[in-house]
């Protein structure tokens, strides 16, 4: 049982941990062109992002991701995989993954399996070329083939992110899937949510997936699975494919009642919710003293304050963003 309780009674065992906002990429439903970073005075070393995140294995977090911006980017990263690896090796830990970009898992696949990572979480939009690139803009997509080969070598469990984008890789989602389901990987499609101001309207990027869960219907065998992943996407079987399909529906089938997560970005300031604003300190009790109590107070604190849930909306009225915080400050 975790220590952490939120007022609704919703324990919390997930924590997103972004340990960079930088990226390699510049997709077009995360990040502006021209983004500005943080300055490396700001950012938690690999020692405190150690420290943190063993405190939080200690009040009963059993689940870790590190995010990005892109998690491998990040200089010296597998130093801090390593250390965070004896939390599995002694059972606090359920389970230490990663959300990537694939394109230095190239490098790093086989050293994550060795560590104890079984899966990993790769974005990945378009297999045709020219997309990818319109839609990650800065994206090298033979770099990311030969990391989801790297990956599949040493034996990680793949699961392939799709942002839905209408009119741009809608018309591709079932050769996406056919893709993933060839190569033994579960795939999600994810409904873009409008966090941040990335230069393009939200309205235009909006994909309902209860279409495409409608499409897919049409053609395949589609039945509920209880898979859980500690994650907030529904899955599907396809008869048909014998694979898996997930669907991450914030904007049209809300998830919040049952959220059992948090995120902490690079700076160590935990968002109690995606989608809302509200924030603690994390950095000014670590930095502050060895001793772990106020850091365990200032947890317990925010725990205290996490909203019930996100209000996103979508429409000609609402053509702000719901927080002003880019994507790639939390990892999604
Ligand atoms: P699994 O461990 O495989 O279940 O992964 P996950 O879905 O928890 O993580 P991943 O990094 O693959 O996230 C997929 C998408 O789900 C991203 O776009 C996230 O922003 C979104 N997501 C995860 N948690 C939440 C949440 O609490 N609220 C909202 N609105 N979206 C979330
Ligand atoms: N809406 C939905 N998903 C997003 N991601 C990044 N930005 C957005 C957005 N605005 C996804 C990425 C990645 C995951 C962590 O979040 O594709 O797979
Ligand atoms: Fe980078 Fe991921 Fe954001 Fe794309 S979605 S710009 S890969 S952090």
């Amino acid at each position: 049982m975790s220590q952490l309780v939120d007022p609704f009674g919703r324990e919390i065992t997930y924590v997103r941990v972004s340990v960079t906002d930088r990226c390699d990429f510049r997709c077009v439903y995360c990040m502006a062109e021209d983004m500005t970073f943080l300055p490396k005075r700001e950012i938690l070393s690999l020692e405190e992002l150690d420290r943190l995140c063993s405190t939080l294995v200690r009040l009963g977090v059993d689940k870790l991701r590190l995010t990005g911006g892109e998690p491998l980017v990040r200089r010296n990263i597998m130093w801090l995989i390593e250390r965070l690896s004896r939390h599995l090796d002694s059972g606090d830990l359920r389970e230490l993954t990663l959300t990537t970009n694939a394109s230095q898992l190239e490098k790093h696949a086989h050293r994550l399996r060795e560590l104890g990572v079984e899966r990993v979480n790769v974005s990945f939009d378009s297999l045709d070329r020219e997309k990818f690139k319109a839609i990650t803009r800065w994206g090298n997509y033979d770099k990311v083939m030969r990391g989801l080969e790297a990956a599949k070598d040493a034996g990680l469990h793949v699961k392939l992110n799709t942002v839905a984008l209408k009119g741009v890789n809608d018309d591709e989602f079932e050769t996406l899937m056919h893709w993933a389901h060839e190569q033994g990987w579960d795939i999600t499609f994810i409904e873009v949510m409008p966090l941040g101001d990335v230069g393009e309207s939200r309205l235009e990027q909006f994909y309902p997936l209860s279409m495409l869960r409608g499409e897919l219907a049409k053609k395949y065998t589609l039945s509920d699975i209880p898979y859980k992943t500690g994650g907030p996407a529904r899955y599907v079987q396809v008869a048909e494919t014998g694979g898996r399909v997930g669907f991450i529906t914030p904007m049209t089938h809300n998830f919040c009642e049952s959220c059992n997560r948090v995120r902490v970005d690079c700076v160590g300031t935990m968002h109690m919710c995606l989608g809302q604003e509200d924030s603690a300190d994390l950095r000014t009790p670590l930095r502050q003293s060895d001793d772990d109590g106020p850091l365990i107070d200032a947890i317990h604190e925010a725990i205290a304050r996490k909203p019930k849930g996100h209000d996103f909306v979508i429409d000609r009225r609402h053509q702000r963003p719901a927080v002003s915080r880019h994507m790639s400050v939390t990892g999604g």
